[in-house]
């Protein structure tokens, strides 16, 4: 009896100890150097298989290696190379081992831009896309090499410059001052939206005001500043946007008047940084007026948008497709997942939260927006921790006690299913985001782990099919998953860096603002704004 209790007691032992094995060596991470190692070893996979098989090329397909530009004329806009710099440059000042081939890639890359790239080019663009992503990227490659003393940052600078110049063109060919979505880079021509009636996308022209805001204060040219301020004046005073609309914007504004069109709002794409670009602005600029925007719209969202799901009460934020006054609608875009690192933002100002709650600033308001950001993430952690492949998809739809369609996949624990439309996973940034805002404030482990093990699960589901490089997915509610055979650029410039920065010690959220593809502007020097006359020219 003795001996085979001592015989069980050990097959269970060791059983337990494969199993910890296993789990942990999949799950749990030890040393943060080495997960950032493992993070820019990916970056670099990506990079490598880009640089040999498409460089230069704006879309790339890792799989079937084949590449074109996105410009009819079919000239390259420097979409994936000016996306990537600034995580090289920032990987490049933190890494041990891999300093040598971030450098080559950042010259490379800048030689690229020097000697291949122009914009007298008659490409017609998004004017939003492209301001966020090159005019982005430019400035923060200009800042990075400044700071690093790496590369010449004149160049990117007169890039973004120059670009900046041709897109400024747009703003006034409305009487609005609302530009059209998109721009003819040689002719300068405006161009209305072909779809939609011709709206503009609300979040589009309320997400240009970090980038011409930062080119102002670094050449000292107030108009930037001035075209991109001007696009609030009509949608305040032509919508009770600070009324009845308690802060929340429909998705479609007419770019003549400034009047919504539709009554659907909703926080995931075409609505989302609206409210993102209002926080920040007050975090890079200081400007006042932008907080208290941002205040009533947060509480617009809290009246109107949350809801718990059941059974298990995960906190999200769901949609008003006609209007306040109609029925909420349970589904939620992975992209509204960037809310719970901007509410944490909002809260703390980028102090750690034991910091951020003795200062001057805090009040139940903001002890109640910090709850809601981790409240948030968690829900985010869920619809991956719930998938089969530890992967979201692109869209959930929270069970809210309704009929749930046939078809659809429930999660294990019933909070939420996802269509058969919705299943793909695109490598977006927002649910790391977050979780990085939040393992930085407050220090918590549980956030590092949270973002290993969604790291682990894009490592091992999201090979392109030779696994040399990554790639986004068809479907990730299976496994093996089904790939799309694609490279984002938002892959290399927001997912891959903000994983990056989970795991690096001292990251300081007072000094940076990352705009909305995680290009990093320093916080303004108020002397400086002075100095240049730079200030809030408007007021609702
Ligand atoms: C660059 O790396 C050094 C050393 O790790 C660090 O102290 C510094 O904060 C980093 N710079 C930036 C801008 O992240
Ligand atoms: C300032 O920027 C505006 C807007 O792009 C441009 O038209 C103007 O030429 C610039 N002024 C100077 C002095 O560079
Ligand atoms: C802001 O800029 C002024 C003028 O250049 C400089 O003297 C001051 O040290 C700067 N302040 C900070 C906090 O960097």
């Amino acid at each position: 009896m003795f001996g085979k209790g001592v015989a069980s007691g050990s097959v269970v032992a060791l059983l337990a100890i494969l199993w910890f094995w296993r789990h942990s060596t999949e799950t749990t991470f030890g040393d943060p150097a080495e997960v950032r190692e493992q993070i820019e070893e990916a970056f670099l996979k990506s990079w490598r298989d880009y640089s040999l098989h498409g460089f230069g090329f704006d879309v790339y397909k890792p799989s079937a290696r084949t590449y074109h530009n996105m410009a009819r004329s079919g000239d390259p806009l420097g979409w994936i190379i000016v996306d990537s710099l600034d995580t090289m440059f920032m990987m490049y000042n933190s890494s041990t081992t891999h300093r040598s081939e971030l450098l080559k890639g950042i010259l490379e890359s800048q030689t690229w831009i020097d000697n291949q790239l122009t914009y007298d080019i008659d490409a017609e663009v998004n004017i939003f896309e492209t301001t966020i992503r090159m005019i982005g990227g430019l400035l923060s490659a200009y800042y990075w090499s400044t700071l690093l003393t790496v590369g010449n940052p004149n160049i990117y600078l007169n890039k973004a410059v120059d670009l900046a110049d041709r897109l400024s063109l747009a703003f006034s060919q409305t009487k609005s001052g609302i530009p059209y979505s998109s721009i003819n880079l040689r002719t300068g021509q405006a161009i209305k939206n072909h779809v939609d009636d011709g709206a503009s996308s609300t979040a589009e022209f309320t997400t240009l005001q970090l980038e011409f805001k930062y080119l102002s204060y670094v050449t000292g040219n107030k108009s930037y500043w001035q075209l991109a301020e001007q696009v609030y004046s009509p949608l305040y005073s032509v919508n009770p946007l600070l009324g009845p609309m308690d802060g929340l914007v429909p998705i479609y504004t007419d770019p003549d008047s400034g009047r919504f069109m539709g009554k659907n709002v909703r926080l995931g794409s075409r609505g989302d940084s609206f409210y993102e670009y209002l926080l920040k602005q007050y975090l890079l600029t200081h400007e006042k007026l932008y907080y208290d925007l941002y205040r009533a719209s947060v509480e617009g969202v809290k009246r109107h948008l949350v809801a718990l799901s059941q059974p298990n009460n995960l906190v999200y934020i769901g949609e008003k497709p006609w209007g306040l006054r109609g029925p909420l609608d349970s589904k939620m875009d992975h992209l509204v997942c960037f809310m719970g690192g901007l509410l944490a933002m909002g809260a703390t100002e980028g102090l750690p939260i034991s910091k951020a709650r003795k200062a001057d600033f805090w009040d139940t308001t903001r002890e109640s927006d910090w709850q809601l950001a981790q409240d948030l993430t968690y829900t985010c952690y869920k619809m991956y921790e719930q998938s089969p492949s530890g992967l979201a998809p692109e869209i959930v739809v929270f069970n809210d006690g309704a009929v749930i369609p046939q078809k659809s996949w429930v999660s294990p624990q019933g909070d939420f299913y996802v269509k058969p439309n919705d299943r793909h996973n695109l490598q977006r940034p927002e649910t790391v985001e977050s979780i990085m805002f939040l393992y930085h404030l407050t220090k918590d482990k549980k956030y590092r782990q949270w973002g290993y093990e969604i790291w682990r699960s894009f490592d091992k589901h999201t090979r392109s099919s030779r696994g040399k490089a990554y790639s986004s997915l068809q479907d990730c509610m299976r496994v093996p998953t089904k790939l799309l055979d694609n490279l984002e650029s938002f892959w290399l410039a927001e997912t891959l860096k903000y994983l990056h920065l989970l795991f690096q010690d001292n990251v300081d959220l007072t000094k940076a603002v990352f705009n909305t593809e995680a290009h990093a502007f320093p916080v303004f020097n108020t002397t400086i704004l002075r100095e240049l006359d730079l200030k809030t020219g408007w007021a609702p």
